[in-house]
């Protein structure tokens, strides 16, 4: 995958309620995407549905996400879901650490365990970080560093290429407040050298940076062009087709 080319995923979420409008949806991107030439795009239904939604992308290259993995590769874990079984039903991506599950519980070392066992059953982690305000004194720069450390425990350099990072303010997700530009711009320009300090300049040089937090397509062509990022991970407005195929295009505009 070529870090240039923008990467655009639709994280779902709880979302649509019944398997319908699932396929609705996803056949309005599938259809979007089959003429546009935008090859990197990808949607995060919830479980239940991946395999009704894979079966309807058919030849198209959407491809599939899922929004959460277990910690644990098999055996007795209810209600968990392992990378085997997300990649037995034709799942190329998994989001980690989504501001909402580490809401719900989930720590870093939690985070670090489920991307290596994402990148052991071949599924492009997508990890979130991002901080939940911000401060006149930056230290939320420092609390984003310290959630890519913590990543180091279970994933050396060489994996570490191939794992997307989502910077998530937590401030800017579903509430519509969207990081300036400039925000992200400088947000972008820290979690590289944040990358290279703690892996090492190449592995920062490979990995893919996302920007997600109410994008919309009112604001998705300026963050494109300014804030410096290779794509969005795309909430709210993944759940309607004509938004996020705009969001897609704007993202694809040079
Ligand atoms: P939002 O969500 O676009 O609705 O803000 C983004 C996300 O949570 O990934």
């Amino acid at each position: 995958m070529k870090r240039n080319i923008p990467l655009v995923v639709g994280n779902w979420k709880l979302n649509p309620q019944t398997l319908k409008e699932a396929i609705v949806l996803a056949t309005g991107v599938a259809k979007y995407q089959k003429k546009a030439e935008a090859p990197y795009v990808a949607i995060a239904p919830s479980f239940l549905h991946l395999n009704e939604v894979k079966k309807k992308l058919g030849t198209t290259t959407v491809q599939l996400g899922a929004q959460d993995i277990s910690t644990e590769p098999m055996g007795a874990f209810t209600g968990e879901v392992s990378g085997m079984q997300l990649r037995d039903s034709g799942v190329e991506f998994v989001i980690i650490g989504h501001s909402e599950r580490r809401a719900m519980g989930e720590t870093d070392d939690m985070v670090a365990v489920k991307v290596a066992h994402a990148l052991k059953n071949k599924l492009t982690p997508i990890v979130c970080i991002g901080e939940r305000t911000r401060d006149a004194q930056g230290s939320f720069f420092s609390f984003v560093e310290s959630q890519i450390r913590s990543l180091t425990k279970e994933i050396k350099a060489a994996d570490m290429k191939k794992v997307v990072i989502a910077y998530e303010p937590i401030w800017a997700i579903g509430t519509g407040k969207t990081a300036t530009a400039e925000d992200v711009k400088e947000m972008q320009l820290f979690i590289y050298s944040a990358l290279s300090k703690i892996y090492d300049r190449k592995t920062a040089d490979s990995i893919r940076l996302l920007y997600g937090g109410s994008v919309k397509p009112q604001n998705a062509a300026e963050l494109q062009a300014q804030g410096g990022m290779n794509g969005f991970l795309v909430g709210g407005a993944s759940l309607k087709a004509v938004d996020f195929c705009e969001i897609i295009k704007l993202s694809y505009k040079k």
